[in-house]
């Protein structure tokens, strides 16, 4: 049996930044009869309020501008909320090689802070949206949900903490979770810091494409729509207690993602130009996302490179709106 959200408040956070937005996108059109409250602190690198443009006027939408580590704000917010969905968090990966402060601030604290308020309230579950960059390199077999964490990077080793914090109030107190583990998601309104809009908007920019170290570095893609899509059905079908990877398969090195961004652009391989490596730098992520596809019946929609065109042509025609000024990378 499934979770009927009807006449339910899911409390979405984060949903101003890249997949959030989408996520909110599609289930506020979707369940009409469902409330969605958003909040998000629109932190300056991630937080965008034009993202959730679409769903501005919805009637069951309301966008709040807070903080998830606001005990006295959430307190508020989460004792009519059913649901949360936590997307809110410190997400690039660079920024945490640099300074992990605020990391441990959003992606532990704010998570722990919103499941002890989640036990109070009693809401039915807390939907964790994490990453396979908890289970850490992998040079291996894909990583399946029981595979041990071994996060390499701050950002992952909070992201790791964010989970075993829901763990731990689940054995002490039966909190009700779900968590899914995702790949790499690339797709409209990602970021400017990662790879894809930092190819194409240096490209169509300065003609060239800053690579890191030898290029030789494999990630796992997946387009935000089928990630959208494969979040919905956990929302509505996932266990009660259940992690669920959610990948391709696609894995790919980033010389060759540079190389097929481009050839959309129509440049010249030549604009690849290698920059030095980003310190401790993972050499792959792979997750095997079977449980998924047998047990909830999910699978990706969207060709890679057909989704990888629509996402460049949508940085190279959007730019002039999207990137700040004086913006700067690699
Ligand atoms: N992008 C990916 O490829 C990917 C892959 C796997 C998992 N994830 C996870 O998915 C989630 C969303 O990722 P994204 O790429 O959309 O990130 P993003 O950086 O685009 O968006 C994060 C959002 O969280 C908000 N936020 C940050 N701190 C906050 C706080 N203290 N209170 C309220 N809001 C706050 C930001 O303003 C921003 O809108 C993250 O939890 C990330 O760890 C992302």
């Amino acid at each position: 049996m499934g979770y009927d959200i009807t006449g339910k408040t899911v409390l979405v956070t984060g949903a101003a930044g890249f997949i959030g937005s989408h996520f909110v996108e599609e289930a506020v059109s979707r369940f009409p009869e469902t409330d969605f409250v958003v909040i998000d602190i629109l932190t300056p690198h991630a937080g965008r309020l034009e993202n959730l443009a679409p769903v501005q006027e919805m009637d069951n939408f309301r966008f709040i501008q807070g903080d998830i580590c606001d005990v006295a704000l959430m307190d508020e917010v989460m004792k009519d909320c059913d649901v949360v969905v936590n997307f809110a968090a410190e997400s690039l990966v660079d920024f945490s090689v640099r300074d992990a402060e605020q990391f441990i601030r959003t992606n532990i604290d704010g998570v722990y802070r919103m499941v002890k308020l989640g036990m109070k309230h009693g809401i039915d579950f807390f939907l964790q949206i994490s990453t396979d960059e908890v289970y850490g390199e992998n040079l291996g077999e894909p990583s399946k949900e029981n595979a041990p964490f071994c996060p390499t990077n701050p950002y992952s080793v909070t992201k790791a903490a964010a989970e075993r914090m829901i763990f731990a109030e689940d054995r002490a107190f039966g909190f009700p979770y779900k968590i899914v583990r995702m790949c790499n998601n690339f797709g409209p309104r990602e970021n400017l810091h990662n790879a894809i809009p930092v190819f194409t908007c240096r490209a169509v920019r300065e003609n060239r494409i800053p690579v890191y170290g030898d290029g030789r570095q494999i990630r796992e893609w997946m387009f935000v729509k089928d990630a959208v899509e494969a979040i919905i059905l956990v929302l509505l079908n996932g266990g009660i207690g259940e992690v669920y990877n959610i990948g391709t398969g696609v894995r790919i090195q980033n010389i060759e993602l540079a190389r097929r961004v481009a050839r959309i652009l129509g440049k010249d391989e030549s604009v690849i130009k290698f920059v030095p490596d980003r310190p401790g730098h993972d050499v792959r992520y792979a997750i095997d996302s079977s449980k998924i596809r047998e047990t909830l019946g999910w699978e990706p929609r969207y060709s890679f490179d057909e989704a990888l065109e629509r996402t460049v042509l949508w940085f190279a025609s959007n730019l002039d709106t999207i990137e700040p000024s004086g913006f700067s990378r690699r």
